[in-house]
């Protein structure tokens, strides 16, 4: 098949593009490089079925042509992480709607099977655990920037499921709980390649709050292997589905593990929320997937846990 990636210089976007190559595939990468990086499909790049593109999913033009030439679209491009968020609170808002529109709009002219990746942000500072699809959206003020993204990510949600509902579009929209691997920066506040780089160093590690807020982290694998046979499932389409691991555990503890597995003299020190990000900053306490969904769905589980994907992460820091 011929396959679109926007973001495909990103970190997922990247992984993303091997796996389609390893299956055949011919695939474009669109990316504008804003968090992407050119070394991250360095690898892709010498074979033929790859094809790198510099543009932005906000150049409609840009995007239609490359849509219109794909069998199906993923749409990874998007501004992301908490702190570049914060620190470009327009660009953010704009990418994230308006590049997911042209995507939606170019696609329905062929009506071209398309990903909408979404994000666990969208359940909000709900304490439910776990979060499953249907579940409600527990939002802070507008003048909170953080949850912007949130709505955003919302309205591509919307607009995906509007336009297979009146256009018969075929849409899957996939919800990743935080995604790591080789080739994720910490630098915009991404937490675990974060404390692998100051732990390696020997540099304080500086946990944001208290530390007791827990996550679940995915191995970025495991999740290109759900969000591929999302796409080759038709019982898929038209729907929402939670992609993470169950495995939970809190700031304090990852900070320790990456302590321990690095062997590493780190101090683990905490700041204020307010100090980290800005004032009024609002956090979500657990963040953990229900993921019965697309178990029953396609039968996916995650493969690799925690632990490997720490130890797989620090080894790829090391180099
Ligand atoms: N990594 C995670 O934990 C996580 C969690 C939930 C959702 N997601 C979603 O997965 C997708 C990929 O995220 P990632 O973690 O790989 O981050 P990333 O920053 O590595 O990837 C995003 C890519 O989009 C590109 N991009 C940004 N604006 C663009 C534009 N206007 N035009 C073209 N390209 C543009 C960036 O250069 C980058 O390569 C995003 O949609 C993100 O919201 C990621």
């Amino acid at each position: 098949m011929k396959i679109l990636v926007t973001g495909g210089a990103g970190f997922i976007g990247s992984h993303l593009c091997d796996r389609l190559l390893e299956r055949g595939d011919e695939v474009v990468a669109l990316d504008n490089l804003s968090t992407g990086r050119m070394e991250n499909i360095e690898g892709q790049k010498k074979n033929r079925r790859f094809k790198f593109v510099f543009g932005s999913v906000l150049d409609k033009e840009t995007v239609r042509r490359w849509v219109r030439w794909a069998d199906q679209t993923y749409h990874m491009a998007a501004a992301v992480g908490v702190k570049f968020i914060i620190d470009h609170p327009l660009d953010s808002i704009t990418v994230n709607v308006a590049g997911t529109e042209h995507v939606l709009e170019a696609a329905n002219f062929g009506k071209k099977k398309t990903m909408i990746a979404s994000t666990s942000e969208i359940y909000g500072k709900s304490n439910k655990i776990p979060f499953s699809e249907e579940d409600d959206r527990t939002l802070g003020s507008t003048s909170i920037h953080r949850w912007s993204y949130s709505t955003a990510k919302a309205l591509d949600e919307f607009l995906a499921f509007a336009y297979h509902r009146e256009k018969r579009l075929p849409v899957v929209v996939t919800r990743l709980f935080n995604t790591c691997g080789p080739r994720q920066t910490g630098d915009y506040g991404m937490v675990l390649p974060r404390f692998v780089k100051s732990a390696l160093l020997d540099h304080p590690i500086t946990i944001y709050g208290d530390g007791k807020q827990t996550r679940c982290f995915t191995y970025v694998d495991d999740a290109v292997d759900a969000m591929m046979k999302l796409m080759s499932s038709p019982r898929a389409v038209g729907q929402a589905f939670n992609v993470g691991h169950s495995e939970r555990v809190s700031i304090n503890q990852l900070a320790r593990k990456i302590v321990v597995a690095t062997r590493s003299r780190s101090e683990i020190s905490h700041i204020a929320y307010d100090k980290a990000y800005e004032k009024g900053f609002e956090d979500m306490r657990h963040r953990v997937p229900d993921v019965t969904k697309i178990h029953k769905t396609i039968g996916w589980m995650p493969k690799i846990s925690l632990d490997e994907t720490i130890r797989r992460v620090i080894q790829y820091h090391e180099q």
